[in-house]
């Protein structure tokens, strides 16, 4: 990939995510309790304890962020960072509201941190690696800023097909805007999902031991909770807000039905497949 290639590449992600922002932040409560399920391995993986000092990337509306600073507590420290300002927005009126001192944002791409050599003990990154344009720029960055002895660990997600969520908004967006809207591009999401991708991005930024682990969940949403709402503010947010009230109804009923061949006994089965890549620096 050129050089002109990434900086085109990355401009057109900061543009995306800066019209979602709003989106995601509004809907960062209702989807908290998501969040935690995906939160909790990461954490996990990334061995965080009480008076690190962790970097979490693509820090977004806030987790794992906010989540790890009250982990590490007054003794540790961390850094968000995320590329888009407007992502972090509800992030850090959040930080405030939760009375936590011991988080700073900054604005950064993860392929160019600030930060001096062997700065950080851990760093967490949810769901953000796979939109780098070359995903081993990010893991050798966030190796050089690691102490020796630091870990990372990067969760994405699997191939969309292992994703409920995604499976009936690719099929809805298709149906109704047509093949060839990238309004929601599965292909970058998704980018890091096959199995031995994201070990390999880590392994070639200079991490060690790099592995990979798989987890996939199935939660049962009782029926009318109609677990997409929020999804589909935070997905199809940018699109709906130029479409008339009739076509929004009309999405919602696409999306609705397409859901329903997921209910069973009353329940929406909603499958997902996400994976972590945990590296170490030698
Ligand atoms: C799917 S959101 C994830 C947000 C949050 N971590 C979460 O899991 O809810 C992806 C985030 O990646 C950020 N992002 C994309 N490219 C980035 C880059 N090169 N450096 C830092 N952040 C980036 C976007 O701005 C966006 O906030």
């Amino acid at each position: 990939m050129t050089r002109d290639h990434i900086v085109q590449e990355t401009n057109r992600v900061r543009e995306d995510w800066s019209r979602r922002g709003k989106h995601w932040d509004s809907r960062a409560e209702a989807v908290a309790e998501t969040a935690d399920r995906f939160n909790q391995p990461l954490i996990e993986a990334a061995g965080i304890e009480s008076g690190q000092m962790v970097l979490d990337l693509a820090t977004g509306a806030g987790e794992p962020g906010l989540t790890v600073a009250e982990l590490v507590g007054p003794a540790g420290r961390v850094c968000a960072t995320d590329l888009v300002p407007e992502m972090m927005a509800g992030a850090k009126r959040r930080a405030a509201e939760r009375g936590l001192e011991n988080i700073a944002f900054r604005d950064a791409d993860m392929c160019a941190l600030p930060d001096a050599d062997d700065t950080f003990d851990r760093a967490t990154c949810r769901f953000g690696l796979m939109f780098v344009p070359e995903p081993q720029r990010a893991t050798a960055e966030v190796c050089r800023v690691l102490k020796p002895g630091g870990r990372a660990a990067f969760m994405v997600w699997g191939p969309r097909e292992d994703t409920t969520m995604f499976t009936v908004f690719a099929e809805t967006a298709k149906q109704i805007w047509g093949p060839d809207d990238p309004l929601i591009d599965f292909e970058t999401m998704c980018s890091l999902g096959d199995e031995g991708s994201l070990a390999a991005a880590l392994s070639a930024g200079g991490f060690a031991n790099a592995e990979e682990k798989e987890l996939r969940f199935t939660p049962k949403i009782p029926a009318e909770m109609e677990p997409w709402h929020a999804q589909i503010d935070m997905s199809l947010g940018p699109k709906l807000e130029t479409v008339s009230a009739e076509e929004r109804a009309a999405v919602e009923q696409a999306i609705r039905q397409g859901f329903a061949r997921h209910l069973v006994d009353g329940r929406y089965h909603m499958n997902a497949h996400v994976r972590i890549g945990i590296g170490e620096k030698a």
